[in-house]
């Protein structure tokens, strides 16, 4: 299969599960419990239908947007994924260049596997760093202090992981940082020795984030030790008060679900709320952020910029979401899997295909900007 071959997300998918050892595969494909929510993410974009305007000179399109300050030329961002080098070598540099190469912000996680000041070289388009609260309040400070000294635009605390998802695939893989793998893992791995040679003739793996400020024991402490021992589950809305005004920029909360947190991130002071379950990691049984979007933009649409993540795979999907009210839409696996199957190029080609299929539906829906779009073209069924 080659790059040439993947037309959608299901191609990239597919291309992605030929390279990866099963456990890399799915720990990005798979998701928490009996996988409910993963499910119903993608599917709650079928619950409604677009209703076009013809006749409307289409023949000029204008995607872009601006959320929290940042404009964006098209209304898709990258979300903030862990772990980026292990699933391709390029790792979030792919992802910072596709994305500086599309004009639209990206994200590093606090699990990434690149530093925020190398990301930060690579592309001067807006950055998002995605953080964690610690129990160490002077790390919490130190952490974002270094992030403003290097220009990052967005602050992204993302609230939804106080503890780790179920994720079941996982456990029968042993997939872990570092690796557990039992025998069948190993196997899968023995299977894909592309994906091996790739991996282990370039840098070793690092979380640069964490490195500096924690003792990851050269590698010994894992991911789920530092969720456990270094995160703070008391955090409470006080704290993350005290963060926004710290941080005094654009300050974004990542998986708010409720009308009654939104309006308490509006109360604080953040710019912005994701509406997210974590692309169905987290939570199972949760609400899809599209299910919940028209509720969330009616209470606290005109105070606060809403965007939303979860299952986004089309752009017809992303034109539901801005018809409805979000100002941005987040993607997670559209992404990962072009880069697990071919790094910067596919991750370049997914968000070529998503711009194209954004203005091809514009210009089918007679938009000629994203203010445009209103519930009016929208009905439920
Ligand atoms: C492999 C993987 C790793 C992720 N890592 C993080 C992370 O480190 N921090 C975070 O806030 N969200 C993380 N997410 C969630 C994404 O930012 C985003 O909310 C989700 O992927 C959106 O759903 P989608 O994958 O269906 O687009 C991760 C998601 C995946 C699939």
């Amino acid at each position: 299969m080659r790059l040439q071959d993947c037309h959608n997300f299901s191609d990239f998918r597919r291309m992605a599960q030929r390279r990866l050892p099963g456990p890399i595969f799915n720990y990005i494909d798979g998701a928490a419990d009996d996988e409910v929510t993963y499910r119903r993410n993608t599917e709650s974009f079928e619950t409604c239908d677009l209703i076009p305007n013809v006749l409307r000179g289409v023949s000029e399109i204008d995607m872009s947007v601006t959320v929290m300050g940042q404009k964006l030329a098209m209304p898709v961002y990258c979300s903030p994924t862990a772990l980026q080098r292990l699933f391709h070598h390029q790792g979030e540099r792919a992802v910072a260049k596709a994305a500086a190469k599309y004009g639209t912000m990206f994200g590093v996680s606090s699990l990434g596997t690149v530093s925020l000041e190398e990301a930060r070289k690579i592309s001067s388009g807006p950055q998002v760093y995605q953080f964690y609260f610690h129990r160490d309040r002077g790390l919490n400070r130190a952490m974002m202090q270094r992030a403003k000294d290097i220009g990052v635009e967005v602050m992204m605390l993302t609230v939804d992981s106080i503890t780790g998802g179920n994720r079941e695939r996982d456990k029968r893989t042993g997939f872990a940082i570092p690796f557990k793998l039992n025998l069948a893992g190993m196997l899968q791995f023995a299977l894909k020795p592309g994906w091996a040679l790739n991996y282990f003739t370039h840098e070793g793996f690092k979380l640069p984030q964490l490195d500096e400020h924690v003792d990851m024991g050269g590698g010994t402490m894992s991911i789920s030790r530092y969720f456990t021992e270094m995160l703070d589950p008391s955090m409470t809305w006080d704290d993350v008060a005290e963060m926004v005004r710290l941080w005094s920029g654009p300050f974004c909360l990542k998986g708010i679900m409720s009308v009654e947190d939104a309006k308490r991130a509006v109360e604080i002071g953040c710019s912005g709320i994701v509406l997210s379950n974590h692309g169905g990691r987290q939570l199972d049984g949760s609400r899809a952020a599209f299910d919940q979007l028209a509720e969330i933009v009616d209470a606290v649409g005109d105070r606060i910029d809403v965007i939303m993540d979860g299952g986004v795979q089309r752009g017809t999907h992303v034109l539901k979401a801005l018809s409805l009210g979000a100002k941005a839409v987040g993607v997670g696996r559209y992404y990962l899997f072009p880069l697990a199957a071919a790094g910067q190029a596919g991750v370049e080609r997914a968000l070529e295909q998503m711009r194209v299929e954004i203005e091809r539906g514009m210009k089918l829906m007679g938009c000629t900007s994203i203010e445009q779009l209103t519930r009016e073209n929208l009905r439920f069924r």
